[in-house]
């Protein structure tokens, strides 16, 4: 398939892309480099620079079989002081990109969708049918998105498939995380551990969990990536189908540290910081609709094993 990947510059949008071309896909990258990098671009993409408000009718116009689109504002603590950067980035944008799409005749989507969609749940792990009610604007704004998705397909015959992700991390070979201003947990631990910070805020120890911080479910974004492959092909006009993905194991905040400790071989001092707002306590993934349905496997469920390879990355980027 000809596919136009919106955000292709970032860390799971560039993943992508490279899994793509992998695949054998042609793969168009469409990215403002306003939080990627253009060296993270894969070879065998072509790569266009601007923004969706901008230029989306344009590239469009050559024709494609499918946009994924990666392109967002993703940072929950953000997204609370600064929300117009979401409803206008995240919402609106996509907006132009779903008219864009129905003005071209793009059939497929697949939309990077959110475990923050769900907010506090009352159930874990949390399933496709849980209650969507956020704790943050970074949620609220994907399930907006998601609304309008479902009703493109409805009305006008889209094949749609959302992919809610909950923690992804680790590397895929030489592509990884590496954000200006990092604020994702395990990046910031290896970067204690590389002696480029001091230490490491816990946000909350007064969390209703076991060890009182926060639980997550982290998901490889190689497996990640493979299910993106498998929501192509089972995109279905008129279709919006909607998957959660992760592992189904929870780790709390101490033990990703420990894990960071024991795989870097670093001490990575820590310290109790207050909570940050918009954290939900627990997200953890029932997967099951995404295995049976899509016939999803991840295999690189371990934590340890996504660590180490986020590590590699981390130390192959601080020698080069
Ligand atoms: N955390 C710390 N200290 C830090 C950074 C993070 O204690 O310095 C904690 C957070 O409070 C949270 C956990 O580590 O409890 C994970 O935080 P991240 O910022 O790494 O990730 P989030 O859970 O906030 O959000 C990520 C993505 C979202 C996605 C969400 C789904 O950024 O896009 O996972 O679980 F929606």
């Amino acid at each position: 398939m000809k596919l136009l990947v919106t955000g292709g510059a970032g860390y799971v949008g560039s993943v992508n892309a490279a899994r793509l071309i992998e695949s054998g896909h042609e793969v168009v990258v469409l990215d403002d480099l306003s939080t990627g990098h253009a060296d993270a671009v894969p070879d065998g993409a072509r790569f266009v620079r601007g923004d969706i408000d901008d230029v989306i009718g344009t590239v469009l116009a050559e024709g494609f079989d499918g946009v994924l689109h990666f392109a967002a504002k993703s940072l929950v603590g953000e997204s609370m002081v600064d929300p117009a950067k979401y409803w206008q980035g995240n919402v609106v944008t996509s907006l132009r990109l779903l008219d864009a799409m129905r003005e071209h005749g793009t059939p497929r989507l697949v939309f990077s969708s959110t475990a923050a969609t769900y907010g506090e749940p009352e159930e874990v792990p949390i399933s496709e049918t849980a209650p969507t009610r956020p704790t943050n604007t970074y949620g609220a704004s994907k399930l907006a998105i998601d609304h309008a998705i479902t009703s493109y397909a409805a009305a006008h015959g889209l094949a749609a498939v959302s992919l809610r992700y909950f923690n992804v991390a680790g590397a895929h070979g030489s592509i990884g995380e590496r954000h200006a201003v990092e604020t994702h947990l395990i990046p910031l631990v290896l970067q204690v551990a590389l002696g480029q910070r001091e230490q490491i805020q816990i946000f909350g120890e007064d969390w209703p969990t076991e060890d009182g911080t926060c639980v997550r479910d982290y998901i490889h974004v190689t497996d990640l990536a493979d299910a993106h492959l498998l929501a192509l092909e089972h995109a279905t006009a008129g279709e919006h189908r909607i998957y959660n993905l992760g592992n189904g194991t929870g780790f709390s905040v101490k033990q990703v540290i420990d894990t960071c400790r024991e795989v870097t071989g670093h001490a990575i001092p820590a310290a109790i910081a207050p909570r940050r707002a918009g954290d939900p306590a627990v997200l953890v993934a029932s997967s099951e609709r995404a295995r049976t349905e899509l016939g999803w496997k991840p295999e690189r469920a371990d934590l340890t094993g996504i660590v180490r390879d986020a590590w590699e990355f981390t130390r192959s980027r601080q020698e080069a």
